[in-house]
């Protein structure tokens, strides 16, 4: 351990309100590293400018005049964990605003693989770039950078979590609630929903970020179908308790609460995290799969969601219901991820005025 491994783990002891404050400046949000940093102005904030970046870029002028709006800022995208659609969302993201990206998608050609350490790594990266996105295979990767940054170097510059081990995906859970509120603008938005989360809970990180972004949302009951063995872990059904949020295990199959729900998120066994090769294969899913019969039990106003890839947990002829919104949600990353750049870097108001 060297120092600044120690004075990370001293970090890491602190409450995650008390760490969480680190990723701030000057009372805003600076980097966004877990869903518990978002409260209800911030995530209106971000939709507002979401609505408003969709709009101003279906022309011509449009788009010409939001590439300008970060055309002086470059990005660099660290994404050593396999990933096509985020990352590709936020680079197009990243584009769309007018900032330049590079790109390491491979850790065996940086010069980790000659021993320099990842907070060396970081400091250099840092000073050709005016902001990280991360996406890393361990769980405090990208918070570890953030808090590197804003602790100990001369220029820090925002660090955006991609996908961080199984701990969190907190921009996921950002265009997961914006599909949420949009699909249901005539019922309300999402207070008062059922939201029924079902496959890997426990290692699944979109699902652990979009739990705690719930504490934003009034009256929410969460279900949680899954098996025993893949069921939500006591840290976040923690957090729910102390936010008065209701959730409820269903560990037989999930037809049993497809009626009660508003929507339906389904997801993958992470079977990369897979500690004996195998042991996942061991686990009985087959309970927890969507096909067609199960579209009477839902109600024909919930929405069915996926953070994507799929296997074979919705069957591909549901594609076609009116109720399968994965596409749309899918496509909703590119805009909000660009939203949530344009806030960090506090140039929303342009947008906002356009
Ligand atoms: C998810 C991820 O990487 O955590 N995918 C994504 O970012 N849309 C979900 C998954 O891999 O199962």
């Amino acid at each position: 351990m060297n120092i600044l491994d120690e004075k990370f783990a001293e970090f890491q002891k602190l409450p995650t309100e008390e760490r969480i404050e680190c990723f701030e400046k000057d009372n805003r949000l600076f980097d966004m590293i877990r869903s518990q940093q978002l409260n209800r102005e911030i995530i209106n904030d971000i939709f507002d400018i979401t609505n408003h970046l969709r709009r101003i870029s279906k022309d011509k002028s449009g788009s010409i005049f939001m590439q300008n709006i970060l055309c002086h800022k470059r990005a660099m995208l660290w994404f050593t964990q396999p990933s096509s659609r985020t990352f590709l969302s936020f680079e197009s993201a990243c584009h769309m605003l007018g900032i330049k990206t590079s790109e390491i998608r491979d850790a065996r050609v940086s010069s980790e693989i000659k021993g320099e350490s990842f907070d060396d790594s970081l400091r250099t990266f840092s000073s050709y770039t005016d902001l990280i996105i991360m996406r890393h295979k361990g769980e405090n990767v990208a918070e570890r950078a953030a808090w590197l940054l804003n602790t100990h170097a001369k220029r820090p510059i925002p660090v955006i979590n991609g996908g961080s081990g199984s701990d969190q995906h907190p921009t996921q859970a950002i265009l997961d609630v914006y599909t949420l509120q949009r699909s249901f603008e005539e019922q309300g938005g999402l207070d008062g929903k059922t939201i029924l989360m079902c496959g890997d809970l426990k290692r699944g990180r979109t699902v652990r970020s979009l739990s705690y972004l719930m504490k934003n949302f009034e009256d929410i009951k969460i279900i949680y179908a899954a098996p025993r063995a893949f069921q939500m872990r006591d840290d976040v059904c923690g957090f729910l308790e102390r936010h008065d949020i209701p959730y409820v295990f269903e560990t037989e199959a999930l037809g049993n609460v497809l009626p009660e729900a508003d929507a339906i998120y389904m997801t993958r066994i992470q079977d990369e995290h897979d500690t004996i090769s195998g042991e996942s294969d061991k686990i009985d899913t087959s309970g927890f799969r969507l096909g067609p019969s199960d579209m009477s039990k839902i109600k024909s106003t919930a929405i069915i969601m996926h953070p994507f890839p799929r296997r074979d947990e919705i069957d591909v002829a549901i594609d076609a219901d009116p109720r399968a919104m994965y596409w749309r949600q899918e496509r909703n990353g590119m805009w909000t991820r660009a939203a949530l750049i344009a806030y960090i870097f506090d140039v929303h108001d342009e947008i906002l005025n356009y």
